[in-house]
């Protein structure tokens, strides 16, 4: 990929020290490339730094900065002569930006608004977006592909989508740039290494951070929500896809559409769906030990089923998943059982 190049590409990644951008920092390490993170550490931990370093050999520069904070982005900027920027910053919590719009808006849509606009004063046009199927709303057929209707049910689904539009929007207006646009599906797992994996504050809101505190002892049982779906046992189906291949889709957008104009969507899962209660045996498996479970109500706003056609991005840009349900929870777990009180412990 770095063959010919006369230095080495150097990616800025927003959002590095989270959950996606730490192992993504991790495999463009490894990749040959040179990363800066920026994080203002709203919903991680500094010690990733260490852990990256440990894996990798290298400790990305870094950057405690705000992306709220106009000044300190663009000092970073006039610091490093970044080809591209992979952005994962944002918050992400369904539930919390119900109850606190104003505050996702704000991050999401300003923070962005602010890189988008430091890049161009920077001239750096190429751009990877973390976006989300929730941006798909309510599906009425899967497998989902990239022209599905777009529509969302929830402030942070919105602030996705208003982003999207955004971003499409700097690129109309001025052709230069490079968009791509990365529809995650459900990202699951851990870095091989047990040392790096999802570090939820408090209790975790997603189904698999939650089945891993049960099996680790923390949590009573699982709450499954539903077994009244239209799905093959009842339960909800989703596209779980391992963190790892998730990060390896970033680099292979970077590979393709660098310096390559206009833009570029594509849908990051495996194309394979599995239900609340497969992810709960695959845990088992994973952990050795039965998990209790009880059925409840339906959560508001959930889907029954949900999973990608991901031929797009094998076709143009040569990435598939290969990591099997499986390897996710006994990756999951390795990380679990290793830091059960997560970055805390370290
Ligand atoms: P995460 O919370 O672990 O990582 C996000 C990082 O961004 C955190 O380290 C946080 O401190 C940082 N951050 C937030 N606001 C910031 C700001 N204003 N300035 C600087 N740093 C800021 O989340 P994640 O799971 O790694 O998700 C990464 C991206 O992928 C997010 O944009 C999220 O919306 C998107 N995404 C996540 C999922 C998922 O299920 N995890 C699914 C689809 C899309
Ligand atoms: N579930 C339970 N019990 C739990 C948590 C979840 O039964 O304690 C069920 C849900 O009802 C759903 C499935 O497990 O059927 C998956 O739920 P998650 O909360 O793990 O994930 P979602 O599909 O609801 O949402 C996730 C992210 C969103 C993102 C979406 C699509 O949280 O931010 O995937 O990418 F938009």
């Amino acid at each position: 990929m770095m063959k010919g190049m006369e230095r080495k590409m150097k990616i800025l990644v927003t959002g590095g020290a989270g959950y996606i951008g730490s192992h993504t920092t991790i495999e463009l390490i490894k990749a040959g490339y040179d990363v800066v993170v920026l994080d203002n550490l709203d919903n991680s931990n500094e010690k990733v730094l260490d852990v990256i370093c440990e894996v990798t050999g290298t400790r990305p520069t870094f950057y405690k900065v705000d992306l709220l904070d106009y000044d300190a982005v663009d000092q970073c900027f006039s610091e490093n002569k970044f080809d591209a920027v992979i952005h994962f910053a944002g918050l992400k919590a369904v539930g919390e930006s119900c109850r606190i719009p104003i505050r996702y808006y704000h991050n999401n849509i300003t923070g962005t608004l602010n890189l988008v606009d430091i890049m161009q004063k920077h001239e750096v046009y190429n751009i990877v977006f973390s976006s989300s199927a929730t941006v798909y709303g309510m599906p009425k057929t899967v497998p989902i592909t990239e022209d599905f209707p777009l529509a969302t049910t929830n402030p942070y689904g919105s602030t996705k989508l208003m982003l999207e539009n955004i971003l499409t929007d700097v690129f109309k207006a001025n052709d230069k740039w490079s968009v791509t646009l990365l529809r995650y599906f459900n990202p699951i797992g851990a870095h091989e290494s047990g040392k790096l994996g999802e570090d939820p504050k408090g209790i975790p809101n997603n189904l698999l951070p939650y089945v891993a505190q049960v099996a680790v002892g923390k949590l009573d049982f699982v709450h499954v929500f539903g077994n009244d779906y239209d799905t093959p046992d009842g339960t909800g189906v989703r596209d779980y896809i391992h963190v790892v291949d998730l990060a390896l889709g970033h680099l292979k957008a970077l590979e393709h559409k660098t310096n390559q104009p206009g833009v570029h969507i594509f849908n990051l899962g495996t194309g394979n769906g599995y239900s609340v209660l497969d992810v709960i045996r695959a845990f088992e498996k994973a952990c050795g030990k039965t998990l209790p479970y009880k059925i409840e109500a339906r959560r508001p706003g959930d889907i029954a089923i949900c999973y990608a056609d991901a031929k797009k991005a094998k076709e143009e840009l040569g990435w598939e998943a290969t990591r099997d349900i499986t390897e996710m929870c006994e990756d999951a777990w390795r990380w679990q059982s290793n830091n059960p009180n997560g970055f805390c412990e370290l």
